[in-house]
């Protein structure tokens, strides 16, 4: 376990870097940057403890950067504008906070390079494209057409990935670059299938999936990225390396997935096909070989485990209280209006990245 060490998260006020800083919190001095486009962390009671500190600020201010990570013995950057719908809206944002945000923090780190013994970059499983079957880190990455306005996010990751690499060789600043695929789990905020779902299944509304739901993916449980991540700082062969984390045994298609949320909440939300409006990733599963061998890396919940306790951790949200009783009982307990009445939460549609 990692202790007395300076730890700044950028982005580390969203659904990861707020899991990281429960983990860390009591052993570690942490500082949390992060601009408050999303916040995961005000909830949780965690700016209220001793070893946390606030920074309110942006990736893209450099001053502000070299200021937060003075002085850090870890740095771990999840600032990021992410979620298709969000990146597909805002373009140019997502090209600045990610490529200038990045080359902010890289560059910031090199004025306290005596200081720094680990730099984890967060970069995505969108770097393989529309179909990544057993995808290794060594696998040619994919660009797609410049126009489909979900690559630009994935552009701009690879864009950090190659940034930390350059740093890692150029300055010796000591990186490992994380691909995760598909992370759920309690505290999740912004987008994410799972998260919709489940936030709409508790509420008894129509769970939406754009097109026949044949799409795959393999999801992993927000505690075994976080056992990643811990892999990635302390273990001195990630140096240097980049690596998929995720969970290739939650593999599932999208209609399959909508059905076992449901039935899992014991909702009586009934699942409606919409059309599909964009560009999609239609097969997404990992090889995690690398970070299994190189990093003793290995998954321990699996998706059924997963969805409880995340259905369990929103209905405890959403109402204030407890689970509910027979919250995993099959679905139909009364018609959905009375049903949303005693479940009442809000949910939106998004496409299922
Ligand atoms: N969750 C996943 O499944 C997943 C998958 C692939 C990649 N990732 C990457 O992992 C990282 C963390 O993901 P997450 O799920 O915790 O995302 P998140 O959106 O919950 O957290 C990102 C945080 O970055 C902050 N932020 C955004 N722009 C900023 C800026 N300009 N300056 C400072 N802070 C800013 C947001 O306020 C948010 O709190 C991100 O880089 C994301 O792209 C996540």
């Amino acid at each position: 376990m990692i202790e007395g060490k300076r730890i700044v998260l950028t982005g580390g006020a969203g659904f990861i870097g707020t899991t990281l800083t429960r983990l860390l919190a009591d052993r570690n001095t942490m500082v949390v940057f992060d601009s408050l486009r999303r916040n995961a962390i005000g909830v949780t009671g965690l700016l209220g403890h001793p070893n946390v500190s606030f920074i309110q600020g942006d990736v893209l201010d450099r001053d502000a950067v070299t200021a937060a990570v003075r002085g850090a013995n870890i740095c771990v950057h999840l600032a990021a504008i992410a979620g298709i719908d969000t990146v597909i809206k805002s373009p140019t944002t997502t090209m600045r906070v990610n490529v200038v945000g990045t080359f902010n923090v890289l560059d910031a780190l090199t004025e306290t390079l005596d200081s720094v013994e680990r730099f984890v970059d967060f970069s995505t499983s969108e770097v393989f494209g529309s179909y990544a079957f057993r995808s290794e880190e060594r696998h040619v990455t994919s660009l797609q057409p410049v126009g489909e306005g979900r690559w630009t996010y994935a552009v701009s990751k690879i864009a950090g990935e190659h940034m930390a690499h350059a740093y890692h060789d150029e300055f010796g600043l000591p990186t490992v670059s994380i691909r995760p695929f598909n992370i759920y789990g309690p505290g999740q905020v912004g987008e994410g299938a799972i998260h919709v779902f489940v936030k709409r299944a508790i509420a008894g509304d129509e769970v939406l999936i754009h097109g026949e739901g044949d799409q795959i993916r393999s999801w992993c449980y927000v505690d075994d990225m976080i056992a990643g991540i811990m892999l990635c700082l302390e273990r001195p062969e990630a140096v240097g390396e980049v690596f998929n984390i995720g969970n290739p045994r939650g593999t599932v298609t999208i209609r399959s997935l909508a059905e076992k949320i449901v039935q899992l909440a014991g909702s009586p939300s009934v699942i409606r096909h919409i059309p599909k409006d964009y560009v999609d990733v239609e097969l997404r599963i990992p090889s995690i070989e690398k970070a299994q061998r190189l990093l003793g890396y290995q998954p321990q919940v699996d998706l059924d485990e997963g969805l409880r306790r995340t259905i369990a951790w929103y209905r405890e949200k959403a109402t204030g209280g407890p689970p509910a009783a027979g919250a995993q009982v099959a679905p139909g307990a009364g018609a959905p209006d009375e049903w949303k009445l005693r479940h009442a939460v809000t949910g939106e549609a998004t496409p299922e990245t």
